[in-house]
C-alpha cells in the first residue's frame, strides 16, 4: 500500500474476529517495529513479546478485568495477538519514546497488511502484566519492563480511508 494511503488507513480498530494472525504477518509487524528510531541507537534495551495463544491472551484479559474491576470491558478487545514493548530503564522518557515509535511502525505495518490494530497503554500501566502468574506466561526476559503495548487482527469490515487533514493538531509553521 502506497505510503500515504497508509498514514489515511490507520485507525484503532476495538473489534476483532477470532482468525489468528500468521507467522508472515506477525514477522513483518516485527520487522516494522525493529526499524524504529531508539533513542541513543540502543535497540539491545528492548524487547518485543508477541502473544498469540488464545490461553494466554484469555488469562490477561480475565486478569485485568479482576486487576481494574471493570468486568464489562476486555481490554484486548478479542485480538489475536497482542504485541509488548518492554525496556531496560522503562522510567526514562527516551524509553517510553522509543518503544511508543516500535509500536507505531507496527500499527502502520498492520494498517498496510489490511489489519486492524490498536495501541494499548492502560493494560501497560494497570498492574495487569505484574499480577501473580502474568509474567511468567509471557515469557519476558529478566531485567525487562513492559512500556507499551498493541493488539492486532482481522478487524470486522474493512478499514476506511480517512479525511486527510492539517486541523486535527494545533500547529504553526514559523517561516
Ligand atoms: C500512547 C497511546 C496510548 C493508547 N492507549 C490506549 C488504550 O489503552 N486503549 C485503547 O483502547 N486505545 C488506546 N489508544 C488509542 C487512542 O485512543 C487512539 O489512537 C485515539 O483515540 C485516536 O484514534 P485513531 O487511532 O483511530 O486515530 C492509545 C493511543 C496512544 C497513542
Amino acid at each position: 500500500m502506497d505510503f500515504m494511503k497508509v498514514m489515511h488507513t490507520r485507525q484503532t480498530t476495538r473489534s476483532f474476529q477470532k482468525f489468528g494472525l500468521s507467522q508472515g504477518q506477525v514477522e513483518l509487524m516485527l520487522q516494522a517495529g525493529q526499524n524504529a528510531p531508539i533513542s541513543r541507537g540502543r535497540f539491545e534495551d528492548y524487547h518485543i513479546t508477541v502473544i498469540k495463544n488464545p490461553e494466554i491472551l484469555a488469562a490477561i484479559t480475565s486478569m485485568a478485568k479482576e486487576v481494574t474491576g471493570n468486568t464489562d470491558r476486555d481490554p484486548l478487545y478479542g485480538a489475536s495477538a497482542f504485541f509488548v514493548v518492554s525496556a531496560k530503564e522503562p522510567a526514562k522518557p527516551g524509553s517510553i519514546a522509543s518503544a511508543a515509535a516500535i509500536v507505531e511502525n507496527m500499527h502502520l505495518q498492520a494498517t498496510a497488511e489490511l489489519l486492524g490494530s490498536c495501541f494499548v497503554m492502560g493494560i501497560i500501566m494497570d498492574g495487569t502484566l505484574d499480577a501473580e502468574g502474568i509474567r511468567g506466561k509471557m515469557g519476558i526476559p529478566e531485567g525487562f519492563t513492559p512500556v507499551a503495548g498493541m493488539v492486532a487482527g482481522y478487524p470486522h469490515g474493512y478499514l476506511h480511508d480517512r479525511p486527510r487533514t492539517l486541523d486535527k493538531i494545533a500547529n504553526n509553521i514559523v517561516e
